[in-house]
């Protein structure tokens, strides 16, 4: 027999999360998307982010670059150590990651070529931000299967303070919740969640704060008439806490997002959010609660100028395809097919990575933003055209 739609959902979403969800509506009448997707992705007990173990990995929901392959990691590194120089070799060289998932990043990071220059590796502290002690838990794991030495990582639950080196996240800021709005008549109205019965469904109401009109003041920017908009109010104040930690450093960020002129482009009509559950992605927030991603592209005007306010230079902007270009991820493929023609099976092997992670039309499109305190000017190899 197959199962209806609706049943088969409400299998796979969290029972206890509905449940709780269902009730605060019910009393208090409709939350703003912001804490609907809050609840979803990071309620202390049933989010999405405290009980899926692996939700970026091949076998999980979706995948990110550095769960593709160890080569994303190493290429990080190159341009890790590059700043090092930059900043003209520091006795210590904080790489501080928040958001690290399993701890992936930091593995390849910390067994790549580039951290076993004996300069750069004694100076390297590598902090993981992990405010969930079973993540924690994870990333140790992952480090010690690699046979890193746990000591070569600290972890905080926040951002530490005096950074002297560089922050770095990938697809962090996608992750954070967002509300959404729409524009009806010229005027700013915010979508909210309320119930039909015991369906979740959006309901219009006045905004729930006076910062999503500024948001829009600020960009110089309205959405569209009719056009359904999400905005990420927590990233501009996440920069503001990056600025003031960083002492002297690099900020570098990886993310799937736009300049605010194409993100809020009047032919945008439904936004940006997506959902993802076993590789496959819908627009369904309502569906699998608790069981699936939610993502939302971040506007990177935005991010920028709030970091600019607090304190960053805007250094550089790119793809992730031309940055992973210039720092050499063709070198692996051509040594194979110069060295070793007769390989073909590994050639290939090779080949399907590199595509995996610079294909314009998925990975590669993410934006690499590089921001900068108290550090020279010069081009670094991952933006620079040689
Ligand atoms: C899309 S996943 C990316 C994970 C990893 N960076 C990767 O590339 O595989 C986003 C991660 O950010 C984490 N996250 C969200 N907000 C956070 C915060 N304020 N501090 C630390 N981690 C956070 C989530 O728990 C999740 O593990």
């Amino acid at each position: 027999m197959t199962r209806p739609a609706d049943e088969f959902a409400s299998i796979t979403e969290s029972a206890p999360l509905v449940a709780e969800l269902r009730e605060r509506i019910r009393s208090g009448g409709p939350v703003t998307f912001r804490a609907f997707m809050e609840a979803a992705l990071y309620h202390p007990r049933h989010g999405y982010y405290r009980t899926q173990d692996a939700p970026t990995s091949r076998g999980g929901d979706y995948v990110t670059s550095p769960e593709v392959h160890p080569i994303f990691g190493a290429l990080v590194a190159r341009q890790l150590i590059e700043m090092y120089d930059a900043m003209s070799r520091p006795v210590r060289f904080d790489v501080v990651e928040q958001g690290a998932g399993r701890g992936v990043l930091a593995r390849d990071i910390l067994r790549s070529p580039a951290a076993h220059d004996d300069a750069f590796g004694r100076a390297l502290v590598y902090t993981i931000i992990e405010p969930v002690a079973r993540l924690r838990e994870i990333q140790r794991a992952t480090l010690a299967d690699a046979g890193i030495d746990a000591a070569r990582v600290r972890w905080a639950g926040a951002l530490p303070s005096r950074i002297e080196g560089c922050l770095l996240t990938n697809e962090l800021l996608d992750a954070f919740p967002v509300h959404r709005v729409v524009r009806r008549d010229g005027d700013l109205r915010e979508v909210c969640v309320g119930l039909d019965g015991d369906s979740f469904v959006d309901v219009e109401c006045a905004p729930s704060t006076p910062a999503l009109a500024a948001y829009f003041d600020e960009i110089g920017i309205v959405p569209g008439d009719g056009c359904v908009a999400e905005v990420n109010l927590d990233t501009p104040l996440w920069i503001e806490g990056v600025a003031a930690a960083v002492e002297r450093g690099y900020v570098l960020t990886f993310d799937y997002g736009y300049e605010a002129t194409a993100l809020y482009a009047p032919w945008r009509r439904d936004g940006t959010l997506l959902c993802f559950y076993r590789q496959s992605a819908s627009s369904a927030p309502y569906q699998r609660i608790g069981k699936q991603d939610m993502t939302a592209s971040v506007d990177f005007t935005t991010l920028r100028r709030a970091g600019e306010r607090a304190g960053l230079r805007t250094l550089a902007t790119t793809d992730q395809s031309s940055f992973l270009v210039r720092l050499g991820i063709g070198e692996g493929v051509a040594s194979v097919a110069r060295d070793r023609p007769g390989e073909l099976a590994e050639y290939f092997a090779r080949r399907n990575v590199v595509l995996d992670l610079i294909d314009p039309g998925k990975l590669g499109r993410i934006t690499v933003l590089l921001q900068g305190k108290g550090v020279p000017d010069t081009a670094l190899r991952g933006f620079r055209d040689d």
